[in-house]
């Protein structure tokens, strides 16, 4: 894709980029120089999203791409459709208009052990004879497949698989993906047209972070990463997309004509590695340190055992190795069935699913007053854990998927993803089965549900609710909250039935005395608990406003929230207007803001906690990390550090208001010499700006400041 000359070039040009900023500009040529900066940040998006190896830091990237965008706007008609800034969405659509695919998308045949791969490659034989067939084998990524149309070196749609033969147009959504090129030099190969398959996925990581954001605004959870890939596909704003991280890889050229219409596939492309190596050449996100090729199914065997073991490290969710005959000349002898092709099989690995029984439903309120049906199921062992009791996120699911209770059903737990139930097997019903009623009243206070026009869930609006108030309750001592250690879930439970915590300020006032009495209560116990409580008082504001449990209001939202305000108080008269003005805040987090402190009770809260000593004042410079010894700078560790890891070394800049960043540019303040440094030292010795420091200095420093 890019020379080793032409990655030193760009590098070099960032460098005096990053330095000079707008300067660097001399605003003769302006096209020239637009495509100049477009071609830099180009570049560093196939560090990053390719290659999963950027050369700078995000907070540089970004000064990059802002400064694309300031110089865009100034000269809006040279705005070309494959700039970089073009990606960022914003469109709205509810339109995915069918499109058939130029070819149709066929499905896999699947194999589960050694002798059915061997079995398949017998039949693979009475097509083709050939001794010299080879074999390739990659990661069957478990995501949501999409079909890219390439024509004269540009992204013309992108379509999901639908049916096989025609899918849902999705090309708005699909272009802020980063690691699909807008703009690719099939050219170069002679390709005029081209039809490109591939798996769009989310990363197991980006998905758990999706799903705590989620759990923290009071949102229903994403089943797995699976569903959170296809259905981020099909939002209606492309800049919601673009916040779900999703990844594309390419593991199929699955039609290449040139400008005469001649097939370029067999005659110019012979085989399967080759196209993804032109595909990898162009910018493409393929299946590349994940690549076997191999001479025999033996070799396959081994390397689909391989994968099994590490596919749990492996940051994507696989579902097993697709093997395929490399050689397009054999695989057009093997041909294809109706259903799929006879040169490629899937291997799946060890199912993570079972079968058991759904027993009953249960209907939990959670503390935003969500109410969710639970399943409870006869117990049974899934990938090493029992499973009783299963989220079924809201209504929809349930009747979308016609689950009744009594049924057999299939669930699936993926990876370390929380177990869900994939669909019930109707065929052996046997009709005793009931089809799930849902509550028109909170199971918990018995007032009326209430379901917002567009949301999925059923929600207790009662303010009182005893189920809610538990839960709020449980919210406000964890961990990112208040962090009251020893007063868990169970306990607040038991306290809360015996009268003891009705509301969050009651856990100020707990009669000790009392508690002492309890069974299972030594000295010690309420001696800790009595601290914890104790020392939760001096909270900082933000976790104290985290653990008020306002809907949408995470623990992100909260630290910009105490970041901005004096003290709580201020807190409840801010206006809509100045709630706007917030970092991260929108209309749909400040018309939540405002709700709760409309409430009479929730100002009453608030001057309790305040009364009974709790810190509801803000530390704003530390918020803000204005004034911190280390606020501007930037720090870079190399080499092996002795006294910290690389993990505590950044934390302890971050505390003191300082930033890691990864690369070494002008941008760097100070570099962290361990033993045996690498290139990194050799570069920065060369910039004057850079300080040098070993880790003595550094630690020495670390404790003047500490003094
Ligand atoms: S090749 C003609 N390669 O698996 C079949 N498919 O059951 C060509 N999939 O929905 C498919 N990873 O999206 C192929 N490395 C891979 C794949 C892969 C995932 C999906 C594909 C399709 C399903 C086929």
């Amino acid at each position: 894709m890019y020379s080793k000359e032409e990655q030193k070039e760009i590098s070099n040009l960032t460098d005096s980029l990053l330095k000079q900023k707008e300067s660097f500009f001399k605003k003769e040529n302006p096209v020239e120089e637009l495509s100049l900066l477009k071609r830099v940040v180009l570049f560093h998006d196939w560090r990053y999203y390719i290659l999963s190896e950027p050369l700078i830091s995000d907070f540089e990237y970004d000064s990059l791409f802002k400064l694309l965008q300031k110089i865009e706007s100034e000269n809006p008609d040279l705005i070309t459709d494959d700039s970089p800034t073009q990606r960022v969405g914003g469109g709205i659509t509810d339109d995915f208009p069918p499109v058939a695919h130029l070819l149709p998308m066929l499905s896999l045949d699947n194999s589960y052990s050694s002798e059915d791969l061997n079995n398949w490659k017998t039949r693979l034989e009475r097509f083709v004879k050939e001794q010299d067939i080879t074999f390739t084998a990659e990661p069957k990524y478990d995501g949501s497949s999409i079909a890219l149309v390439y024509e004269n070196d540009k992204l013309i749609r992108v379509a999901t698989r639908g049916d096989g033969q025609s899918g849902e147009e999705i090309t708005m959504n699909a272009k802020v993906l980063k690691s699909l090129p807008l703009k690719a030099a099939f050219s170069r190969y002679g390709i005029h047209k081209a039809e490109l398959r591939g798996e769009v996925l989310i990363s197991k990581e980006k998905f758990e972070q999706l799903n705590n954001q989620r759990l923290e605004e009071g949102l229903t959870l994403l089943a797995n990463p699976r569903n959170a890939a296809s259905g981020a596909l099909r939002l209606k704003d492309s800049s919601e997309v673009s916040k779900r991280s999703l990844e594309a890889f390419i593991y199929q050229l699955a039609f290449a004509e040139d400008s005469s219409g001649n097939n370029l596939l067999l005659e110019k492309i012979p085989d399967h590695k080759s196209s993804l190596d032109i595909l990898y050449s162009l910018g493409f996100k393929i299946p590349k340190k994940e690549f076997g090729h191999f001479q025999s199914i033996n070799e396959v065997v081994n390397f689909c055992a391989g994968w099994e073991e590490k596919r749990d490290a492996y940051p994507f969710e696989i579902d097993g190795i697709v093997v395929k005959v490399n050689e397009y000349k054999y695989q057009q002898l093997a041909g294809s069935t109706s259903h799929h092709p006879r040169w490629a099989i899937a291997y799946k690995f060890k199912a993570r699913q079972a079968t058991t029984r759904l027993e009953r439903i249960e209907f939990q309120v959670g503390r935003t007053g969500a109410v969710t049906p639970v399943a409870k199921v006869s117990p049974v062992s899934l990938a090493g854990v029992t499973v009783t009791s299963i989220s079924m996120f809201n209504e929809d699911f349930i009747k979308d998927k016609d689950i009744r209770i009594g049924d057999k059903v299939l669930i699936e737990r993926a990876g370390d993803v929380i177990p869900y139930v994939v669909k019930s097997l109707e065929d052996v019903r046997d009709g005793s089965e009931k089809v799930i009623e849902f509550p028109d009243s909170c199971p918990s206070c018995h007032s009326k549900l209430t379901r917002p026009e567009g949301e999925a869930v059923s929600r207790c609006i009662n303010a009182l609710c005893p189920a809610q108030l538990v839960e709020k309750l449980i919210h406000f001592v964890s961990k990112d909250a208040m962090d009251i250690r020893g007063l868990g879930e169970s306990l607040i439970k038991r306290f809360y039935e015996m009268d003891v915590l009705k509301t969050i300020p009651d856990i100020y006032t707990i009669d000790f005395d009392k508690v002492r009495t309890l069974e299972g209560f030594g000295e010690k116990s309420v001696e800790n608990l009595e601290k914890a409580i104790l020392k939760s008082k001096k909270a900082p504001l933000y976790r104290l406003i985290f653990g008020l449990g306002i809907r949408f209001v995470g623990l992100r939202t909260a630290k910009n929230l105490a970041a901005e305000i004096e003290d709580l108080n201020e807190l409840t008269v801010l206006t809509e207007e100045q709630l706007l003005e917030i970092e991260d805040i929108g209309p749909k987090v400040a018309g939540s803001i405002l709700d709760f402190f409309s409430v009479d009770e929730n100002k009453a809260m608030i001057q309790r906690l305040e009364d009974l000593g709790l810190n509801i004042v803000s530390d704003k410079s530390s918020l803000k990390q204005e004034n911190l010894p280390f606020s501007g700078k930037t720090f870079l560790f190399t080499g092996s550090l002795e006294t910290f890891s690389r993990k505590e070394a950044a934390d302890l800049v971050e505390s003191l208001g300082g930033k890691t960043i990864s690369a070494v540019s002008k941008n760097l303040n100070y570099l962290v010499v361990g033993a045996s440094p690498g290139s990194k030292l050799t570069k920065a010795e060369k910039i004057e700006e850079i300080s040098i420091l070993s880790e003595e200095e550094f630690k020495n420093m670390i404790e003047t400041i500490n003094k």
